[in-house]
């Protein structure tokens, strides 16, 4: 999904480099000047380690103004400085939402007598410590709390409105934060830490240190306590070298090295003492990682570091030479990773391997699935970071831990250029479900995305034109909450596994999703990989069910739901289409079961042992490593891959508003056609 990253020669790479190290230089006093590499290398680079609208707001300050109006429309709006000017500005709206948060959930922990710390980039925005807080890129906000108190504090979010996010890409051995928290409709998320350091790392600054001497500050007329200015930073060393391992894998921890030279040009550490930080680092025997880093940020940014922290020579060899090699520089991370991406106890929770041949197979799968690659950083970047066009903003394409889904950020659905659909689609195709957070698409902004993926689907074309309200609402707007009204038997046959328009002649080849009300509780939506189901079956197994062919009929889930509905015409009457059991992807050529609880026989079985045979294979494919469950915010919208992923909405309170949208792609008359078409023409959506 990314340029060839080795498509620059390796004295380039680090020029380019050097190129946007000067041009961030807090301490440069020349004016502004165009890169000697050029701007593409400079901005793609500064992509990768989320410094866009730090390069903006640095030569916004040599006197570099926005481009008006008019000239921008001229320029088409892809000139470097647009893009780093939109950057810029796009941050400076997150930035303000992520500190208006944190303020927000600071005030209210207080209330609630919860002592609490910001850390990381919240502290530095509300320490005031950034001359231009739309400089630095924030995902989320960090906020420590004594262990003790991490369900009162949660409790606390709770009732500002912060839900867990069910769809978590986390490092193994993060032990030091609960679940991410988000703000349904808000910018990032908020991560409560338990501790500031996971804990293989925690000795270099214990909790029990950072409290006894924290710094006392006011905040919003109310004391808060914050890092000292030593803590914070052995804290910022610590979490660019230590935590993620960066050190060790020959990360190149970019946006930190800035931080450090920023702060030191504000004169920010003049109260820290360095011998302390050194000691630090040198209890745990990672004086290494300390010099290192100092050595970076004095060769990048031509600073002079404390006397105390001297002794790096240079930045290490290493780190250089993964700059210059990227390639090289992933693969040698990927083998470093590989002993904790195969580890017995991932194996085990990742796919119920448990006993040695077990895990000799997980592991075989996980490796060629690049197990050790989704650790190591997607596609090579720092990040997982991929670029949507050339040098403007990024697409993250971030895989789950389970065998299906990724979250896509940094694509603007509602005007979606071609070059980042051929991204998108590629990423369909191989994640099988794309859930992207907050985009608010309106009605046609979401049948033109569905459109990008094939025709609507005719037969629910009612009025709605291409959109269909999944909701327990009335035609009058009223809610709906008896539970024998139709609305609401729909809407519970859609909490069993099913794909959708398996009954109909041709079945469907995608669906689209969007939250526009969500629950308080439950109304998640749940995936399964039928494509790791299928593989997870045995020889014998596949070679069986290739040739099985099985009927579904819609309606069939209410035969078990209530005894009374079986043989009655309701059942009967219903639209059903008979399917091969396992189905070959027209696109990817990967087989998967195509089972549902719509399945109600097998041609050349008696029908119950049909059903104890679908039912079977419903319950062992529905299982992890191949479901996700995701929880939805408002403005969320998913798609998935009809051929080859099973869904199911997760029950709630009738009484409470969920309001969703659904958009269904028409399969392809061939690749999608029932092997014998059995329904009879009754309208059932
Ligand atoms: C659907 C469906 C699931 C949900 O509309 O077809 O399955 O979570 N919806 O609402
Ligand atoms: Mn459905």
């Amino acid at each position: 999904m990314n340029r060839d990253p080795d498509r620059l020669a390796p004295r380039q790479r680090e020029a380019a480099l050097r190129e946007l190290a000067a041009q961030l230089n807090p301490r440069a006093t020349e004016g502004p000047r165009e890169p000697t590499t050029g701007w593409d290398d400079v901005c793609r680079l500064a992509a990768e380690h989320r410094l866009l609208p730090a390069v903006w707001s640095a030569l916004a300050a040599r006197g570099v103004r926005p481009l008006p109006r008019a000239l921008r429309a001229i320029s088409g709006d892809s000139s470097p400085l647009a893009v780093l000017e939109d950057a810029h500005a796009e941050n400076a709206l997150r930035s303000a939402d992520l500190r208006a948060q944190g303020e927000e959930l600071l005030a209210a922990l207080s209330d609630a007598g919860i002592a609490a710390m910001p850390i990381k980039g919240l502290h530095l925005l509300l320490a005031g410590w950034l001359p231009d807080p739309a400089a630095r890129t924030m995902v989320d906000i960090d906020v420590l709390v004594h262990p003790a108190a991490i369900p009162d504090a949660c409790r606390v979010a709770h009732a500002c409105g912060y839900r867990p996010l069910a769809v978590v890409c986390r490092e193994e051995g993060a032990d030091h934060e609960v679940a991410p928290l988000v703000l349904p409709g808000r910018s990032g998320s908020l991560e409560l830490h338990r501790s500031t350091l996971m804990s293989r790392h925690a000795a270099v600054l214990p909790d029990a240190d950072l409290w006894a001497h924290a710094s006392a500050a006011e905040l919003n007329g109310r004391a808060q306590a914050l890092p000292n200015p030593t803590h914070a930073f052995a804290l910022l060393i610590a979490h660019a070298q230590l935590q993620d391992d960066g050190y060790r894998l020959l990360h190149l921890p970019l946006r930190a090295l800035y931080d450090f030279a920023l702060l030191n040009a504000q004169g920010r550490d003049g109260a820290v003492d360095w011998g302390e930080v050194r000691e630090r680092f040198a209890r745990v025997g990672k004086l290494r990682c300390l010099s290192g880093f100092v050595a970076a940020v004095e060769d990048l940014f031509g600073m002079s570091a404390p006397l105390q922290l001297r002794g790096g020579r240079s930045w290490s060899r290493a780190t250089r030479w993964a700059v210059r090699h990227p390639t090289a520089g992933l693969a040698y991370r990927e083998a470093a990773l590989l002993p904790r991406a195969l580890s017995a106890a991932r194996m085990a929770r990742l796919y119920d391997a448990h006993g040695r041949g077990q895990r000799t197979v997980a592991r075989l799968r996980h490796a060629s699935r690049g197990g050790a690659r989704r650790l190591a950083g997607w596609n090579g970047a720092q990040g997982s970071e991929s670029q949507r066009t050339r040098t403007s903003r990024i697409l993250t394409v971030t895989p789950t831990e389970s065998t299906l889904g990724a979250v896509v950020t940094g694509a603007d659905l509602g005007r979606l250029d071609d070059r980042t659909w051929r991204q998108i689609e590629a990423a369909f195709h191989e994640f099988a479900l794309l859930v992207f957070p907050g985009q608010c698409l309106s009605n046609d902004e979401q049948v033109a995305f569905g459109r990008r993926f094939g025709e609507i689907e005719q037969s629910i074309e009612l009025p709605s034109k291409g959109i269909i309200e999944v909701a327990a609402r009335a035609g009058d707007g009223s809610w709906i909450t008896n539970p024998s009204d139709s609305v609401i038997r729909a809407l519970t046959g859609a909490q069993e596994w099913h794909t959708d328009s398996s009954c109909r002649p041709v079945s469907s080849k995608a669906s689209l999703l969007s939250a526009d009300v969500v629950p308080r509780r439950g109304g998640e939506t749940e995936f399964a990989d039928l494509r790791a189901a299928y593989d997870a079956l045995s020889p014998e197994e596949k070679a069986r069910f290739d040739s099985l062919t099985a009927t579904h009929i819609y309606g069939y889930w209410l035969t078990k739901l209530d005894s009374a509905a079986h043989g009655s015409p309701e059942v009967s009457a219903q639209v059903r289409a008979e399917h091969d059991l396992v189905k070959l992807h027209p696109v990817t050529k990967r087989r998967a079961l195509f089972i549902d609880r719509h399945v109600a026989a097998i041609r050349g079985m008696d029908d119950e042992s049909a059903q104890a045979l679908a039912s079977g294979l419903l319950t062992f494919a529905c299982r992890p490593p191949r479901v996700l469950c995701h929880r939805w915010r408002v403005g969320d919208i998913a798609v998935w891959d009809n051929r080859c992923v099973l869904h199911r909405a997760r029950g709630w309170d009738w009484r409470e508003a969920r309001v969703m949208r659904h958009t269904r792609i028409a399969g392809d008359p061939v690749t999608e056609a029932a092997v014998a078409e059995l329904s009879r023409p009754t309208p059932v959506t």
